[in-house]
């Protein structure tokens, strides 16, 4: 499974690109407006550079010929970019364009597995099913992303379920059990991800130990 980072926070991503084990990043409008400055394709640029893969940068508009023209200026920024586009019928026919440009595609706000389906057919890179939204909504978003798994096996479709909107590390968990392809997440969970109470106890123990036989080498040393 691919991990990407869900922020247009240039330290987190800088932070996180450094562990080692980021493949990409999401970013939409709401995450670019927790930012300062106005500059998205000099940020979108920096994203790209630093990451070195799949980085997706949103449209905004609601006919299909302004989020192609928006689609193809992000796309010259980087090889990295990835467009990402709304789930509605004026966006499926912008995937569809694009797409036969080679340019990548992630589709966002999918809530059912039949937009899934539709995204998939249209010639999406990747769908973003939104769990927590779902489950905001009391609804089971974990199942939005097994029937994707299931439906685009069955069908050999190429599009990629990247499951988005995640709350908690438990998210992450069941989507790689249900064989999601990727999870983008919140830096503060992405770092939760390395965390273990019982690896921290650990460390501390083995230290101190440790401490030990060094503090008995010098003893030795001194007789
Ligand atoms: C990522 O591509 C989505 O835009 C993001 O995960 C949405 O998350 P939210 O529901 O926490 O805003």
């Amino acid at each position: 499974m691919k991990f990407f980072l869900d922020t247009a926070n240039l330290d987190e991503i800088r932070e996180a690109a450094s562990l080692g084990v980021l493949d990409g990043v999401t970013t939409n409008p709401s995450l670019m407006a927790k930012e300062d400055g106005d500059d998205y394709p000099a940020v979108l640029k920096e994203i790209c550079d630093i990451v070195g893969g799949p980085v997706s940068a949103e449209v905004v508009a609601d006919d299909s010929d302004e989020m192609i023209r928006q689609g193809r200026t992000f796309a010259r920024l980087s090889e990295h970019i990835v467009v990402k586009i709304p789930m509605t019928p004026e966006g499926m026919k912008a995937v569809k364009t694009l797409s036969a440009d080679d340019i990548k595609t992630n589709v966002t706000l999918c809530f059912s597995a039949n937009q899934g389906l539709v995204a998939a057919k249209a010639g999406a890179t990747y769908i973003s099913p939104f769990i927590g939204r779902l489950d905001d909504a009391g609804m089971d978003g974990m199942q939005v992303v097994a029937d994707l798994v299931d439906i685009y096996e069955r069908y050999a479709f190429t599009t990629q379920v990247l499951a988005a909107s995640i709350r908690h590390p438990m998210h992450v968990v069941e989507a790689a059990r249900l064989g999601a392809d990727v999870s983008t997440m919140p830096y503060k969970i992405f770092q939760q991800l390395f965390k273990h109470p019982l690896t921290d106890i650990g460390i501390e123990l083995f230290n101190r130990d440790w401490a030990k036989v060094m503090e008995r080498r010098k003893a030795n040393v001194r007789r």
